[in-house]
């Protein structure tokens, strides 16, 4: 009689929701998430980014109530990324001490000092061109874009930042910033890594939001293949050799086999980017009435933090707060 093959019943741990709460595994929470901003010259500017719904470019006063909402929330912090009203082919506005990232960093800090400030550290927004790096011909060359990466970060340090996270997919981008943080006095600054950053189509949305579609050709050249698992591996290994505190894998849906095999792999904290086309997909469907659009964010959320994440970078941030605090 003892061994029954009706013996094991799962069911009997999803009878009621309190049974079901004490044996849930993740628990998705408003501080595991950080909101994008996209950070536009002028003021009073609130410019709507027709691809994202609820997503706009902000000039630094119309940012401050966001910045003060993500903090009173509770969400883990925000990430910058600049739109400089001049570019040129060098990206000099992602070095000035007056750039619209620096002028944010600033000012965001004196409003919401405790608010954790992220700044995306790149030079597509900055550079004419739009490309990621400086340019040798119709190439970026990576070690010339080092040193502007490394001058980019030491000028966010200085002006308050809490964390620089470099995205431009550069070899040996998280050495050269240590470095120069280091140098200048920064060496309590940490480095999120865009470790494994895929040339995704995803992206598209996003193009839009921060203006920067390549002039020319794409950034297959820097950015990984799709296709490729054993490479994110190696990409992840090569910048916690590098220093890195933090790696990242961008995108987050189509990518989620990666970042369990990072979480696998390494010790270092993860994070991820539910990126601009993953929430347009959203949007839209829930616009049309076609899905419900909390309980499928939530889901989506709580699945990347399932996989691994220990920080989820997502413009759903706000709302999901919300819907979590509400539930
Ligand atoms: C550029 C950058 C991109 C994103 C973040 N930083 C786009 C790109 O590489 O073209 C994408 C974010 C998103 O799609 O939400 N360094
Ligand atoms: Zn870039």
């Amino acid at each position: 009689m003892s061994n029954s093959a009706f013996t094991h019943r799962p069911r009997r741990l999803r009878r009621t929701p309190a049974i079901r709460r004490m044996v849930r595994e993740t628990r998705l929470t408003p501080e595991d998430l950080v909101l994008p901003l996209f950070i536009v010259a002028g003021e009073g500017v609130v410019k709507p980014v027709p691809s994202m719904p609820g997503v706009a470019q902000l000039s630094i006063d119309a940012a401050l109530p966001v910045a003060r909402q993500a903090f009173e929330m509770g969400l883990g912090g925000i990430i910058l990324f600049g739109i400089p009203k001049i570019k040129d082919s060098i990206g000099s506005d992602a070095v000035d001490p007056e750039g619209i990232v620096q002028r944010a960093i600033r000012a965001i800090k004196r409003e919401v000092p405790e608010l954790w400030v992220i700044a995306d550290t790149c030079l597509c927004e900055y550079t004419d061109h739009a490309h990621c790096g400086v340019l040798k011909g119709h190439e970026v060359d990576n070690d010339a874009t080092l040193e502007i990466l490394g001058r980019a970060a030491v000028s966010y340090a200085e002006a308050g930042v809490d964390m620089v996270a470099p995205s431009g997919m550069m070899d040996h981008m998280v050495s050269a910033i240590r470095a120069a943080l280091d140098r200048a006095g920064h060496s309590r600054i940490p480095i999120l890594s865009y470790a494994v950053k895929y040339a995704s189509a995803y992206y598209g949305p996003f193009r839009d939001a921060a203006e920067n579609t390549p002039s020319f050709g794409d950034r297959r050249a820097y950015q990984m293949d799709p296709a490729n698992r054993r490479e994110a591996l190696r990409e992840a290994a090569l910048d916690v050799e590098q220093g890195a505190d933090w790696l990242m894998v961008k995108p987050g849906l189509a990518y989620m086999d990666i970042l369990r095999e990072l979480r696998d792999h390494f010790e270092l904290p993860l994070a991820v980017y539910n990126v601009s086309g993953e929430y347009a997909m959203i949007k839209a469907a829930a616009a049309n009435g076609w899905i419900d659009e909390p309980r499928v964010v939530l889901e989506t959320l709580t699945g990347f933090k399932r996989a691994g994440a220990d920080m989820i970078l997502t413009y759903h941030a706000l709302d999901a707060a919300r819907w979590l605090l509400e539930s």
